[in-house]
């Protein structure tokens, strides 16, 4: 298979090649390159050396022709440097400690490829770079969703210290794509989306607030001028990490472009003694001909296999932060768990303030012990009475932060995340504690753990509610060292616990992110429970998770957020869509409303194995106040659709609702499933009028749109005939 590579040869300058390295030089070299293929997406990938592979290829399937690509214009290498003629932002720097080392990195063997036709398969090459001292090997999947995920593992072969600068993943970037989608926010408003031509230079997104950050973009995205939902062509990046880090692309003025992201280090952050290793964290690639919901139905895949909850029954869940706050008074407690259980809740989560000295937000943080003057008894009289109503129980906890008002800071100063002698700005009343410090690690798992064993606890939620500020662990920068320590203390609690859930809330959404994913089961998409804030909040953090990992709760009917009075019908039809859940104090509830959120609970469990399960659609419907979102099953003999009024539209009539993913060849009985109140609905709507209709006619022609008001929604259900 490998044939001598000869022809790139001549850019090896002769000192080079008297390196020992440089035998490999005379290793065989693939007639063809390396293409992996899966779900319409093809990874071209020339391995023939002498140096990193290089993508010919990442997008559309070229069909037979892959191996053609051989022929197209210069490749960039997976990391590509000044050596390669690349004058752009380095994907690997670094230096040691006796002076400067620009790397030139050659292939050390032949790469591992293991194609697998049409389901993906991995390539994996190993490189050095003798006179630098420098090792590195790369991992290349390409899953069967069509989804690239690729991480670098650098290693310091040389005697001195090595640092690294920075060490990203990178694709090229097609020409065509040359409008840029990415997203910002802030606390209770994430995921909010900008859209910019792109221009020469870096455009970059960086993140250094210890947390993945309600503002992080979650995914950078650039696709054809104009992509939507159904249209475009689309390619996106996405970090695996919950540190510091970046996403960015870059147009270089010679007519490339790349897109890319990694791990954000800190001066200093990571220095490598002889033999060590930095690994970055996995950076996730996809690439979609059909617009953003092409690359969302690949990222869901992809979560999907990966993550066992997804495929089982999602508990509808109350929490009661926003009913009682700090308030833990067992018989009020009591009454909503009652009242839970009787709209068909089927888990129950405590959330902050159980624990020792927690009367409010500025004490007790850390002192991760019942309270005995609020619970003489522990916790038991709740716990047993939820089991008893047949609910699970979850429990609430910030494992990483501390009051400094807490026995935890008065005893152990020195877990505190921090420049020795000086403690950081607080927020929120708090510090962040050095997870990595063993100490304070075997704390936590110690008290976590024997909380779990108690109280045999369903579900934590774990909650982080600060960015992390001047951060030192041992004398360096310490968010690297922070996140690799909160992760091992998941991993190491789910392997204790096996069927413990865990839920990623950091104030709302800024937490969320593959890493963390990867060791959690749902994330808190935002604290803000504003129905018409969280179709937004929704629709844009879909884009990465699938809706049964994101928890969506019916919220008061005034929100505590925005101070916005939403029918309860709208709370409803937003939440269910989601993980769907409560956070309202149903002791204040009357018995209609009960009664009316009850129904809404019926709806969600009944559709419950389509809405988490099946495809989430969008359509680029013309009314800029209006939009239709759904979910088709597999094989798009059943879906469900929401018409969600946002604002007053511009027009009178309103444009036609054409419904995406269906069967063009099918015909399908159409009936509405849950109704926004007191407004006209056309005769299709109305009870008793179900009729049934041709896909073809659903997508292209489209059902005549009532007027709704702003704030409220119309569930359509449709079902092959
Ligand atoms: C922030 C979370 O996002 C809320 O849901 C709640 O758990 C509070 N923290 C509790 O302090």
């Amino acid at each position: 298979m490998w044939a001598p590579a000869w022809s790139t040869v001549d850019v090896i300058p002769p000192r080079v090649l008297a390196c020992p390295c440089d035998i490999l030089l005379r290793m065989p070299a693939p007639e063809d390159p390396v293409v992996l293929g899966a779900a319409d997406t093809s990874l071209v990938l020339d391995v023939s050396g002498p140096g990193l592979p290089r993508i010919r290829h990442f997008g559309a399937d070229p069909g037979a022709a892959g191996p053609a690509l051989r022929d197209g214009p210069d490749p960039l290498s997976l990391l590509p440097t000044q050596a390669d003629r690349w004058y752009g932002r380095p994907a690997v720097a670094g230096h040691r400690e006796s002076g400067a080392c620009p790397l030139r990195l050659r292939l050390d063997g032949p790469a591992t490829v293991d194609a697998r036709p049409g389901a993906g398969g991995r390539v994996e090459a190993v490189a050095a770079d003798a006179q630098a001292g420098i090792r590195l090997a790369s991992e290349l999947r390409l899953e069967p969703s069509g989804v690239l995920r690729m991480r670098h593992t650098l290693t310091n072969t040389g005697q001195d210290r090595y640092t690294v600068h920075a060490l990203t993943c990178l694709v090229p970037l097609a020409a065509q794509a040359r409008e840029v989608l990415d997203f910002t926010g802030h606390w209770a408003k994430e995921k909010v989306p900008q859209r910019a031509p792109l221009r020469f230079g870096v455009w970059s997104r960086e993140n250094r607030r210890g947390r993945t950050g309600h503002d992080a973009t979650g995914l950078l995205l650039a696709g054809t001028p104009g992509f939507g939902f159904r249209h475009g062509e689309v390619w996106g990046v996405h970090v695996g990490w919950s540190g510091d880090h970046l996403h960015y692309i870059e147009l270089m003025p010679e007519g490339r472009a790349v897109l890319g992201g990694g791990e954000l280090l800190s001066p200093g952050e990571i220095t490598l003694g002889a033999g060590q290793s930095y690994q970055t964290p996995w950076v996730y690639f996809a690439v979609s001909g059909t617009g953003l919901d092409g690359l969302r139905g690949r990222l869901h895949r992809y979560v999907r296999a990966h993550s066992d909850r997804s495929r089982t029954t999602r508990p509808v869940t109350l929490n009661n932060w926003e009913a009682t706050y700090f308030d833990h008074g067992l018989p009020r407690l009591r009454t909503l768990a009652d009242r839970a259980a009787r709209v068909g809740v089927e888990r129950f989560v405590l959330d902050d303030g159980w624990f020792r000295g927690r009367r409010d937000d500025r004490a007790g943080l850390g002192d991760w012990y019942v309270d005995e003057k609020v619970w003489p008894q522990g916790l038991h009289p709740l716990v047993d009475h939820v089991r008893s109503l047949g609910m699970q129980f979850g429990l609430w906890f910030e494992p990483e932060m501390v009051n400094p008002d807490s026995d935890l800071a008065r005893e152990h100063p020195d877990w505190i995340l921090a420049y020795p002698g000086r403690w950081p700005l607080e927020e929120r009343n708090q510090q962040t504690l050095d997870v990595a410090h063993p100490g304070a690690y075997a704390y936590l798992l110690d008290r976590i753990d024997s909380l779990v064993r108690e109280y045999r606890l369903d579900y934590l939620k774990w909650d982080h509610n600060r960015d992390i500020a001047e951060p030192v662990h041992d004398g360096v920068a310490g968010v690297h060292a922070q996140t690799l320590a909160t992760y091992r203390l998941l991993d190491e609690l789910r392997a204790r616990h096996p069927h413990l859930e865990i839920e990623s809330c950091s104030s709302g959404g800024a937490r969320i992110d593959y890493g963390i994913l990867a060791r959690t089961d749902r994330v808190w998409t935002s604290d803000c429970n504003d129905a018409l804030e969280r179709q937004a909040i929704q629709r844009w953090t879909g884009l990465l998770v699938p809706p049964e990992l994101m928890g969506g709760h019916v919220g008061s009917p005034v929100d505590h957020s925005t101070g916005r009075a939403l029918a309860l019908a709208f709370r409803c039809a937003t939440a269910m869509f989601v993980h769907m859940g409560i956070e309202w104090d149903l002791t204040a509830a009357s018995e209609p409303e009960l009664d009316e959120l009850a129904r809404w609970i019926g709806l969600h469990k009944r559709l419950r194995p389509l809405l988490h399960h099946g495809d989430t659609v969008h359509a680029d419907h013309p009314d800029p106040a209006a939009w239709v979102h759904g979910v088709v099953a597999s094989g798009a003999g059943h879906a469900v659709y929401a018409y969600v009024q946002l604002d007053t539209s511009p027009t009178a009539a309103r444009p036609p609702l054409r419904l995406p993913g269906l069967r063009a060849d099918l015909g399908y009985a159409v009936s509405v499933s849950g109704t926004p109140g007191d407004v006209p609905l056309p005769a299709w709507a109305r009870p008793g009028e179900a009729r049934t209709l041709p896909g073809r006619y659903l997508a292209e022609v489209g059902l005549p749109a009532p007027a709704l008001r702003p704030g409220s929604a119309l569930i359509v259900e449709v079902r092959s005939a």
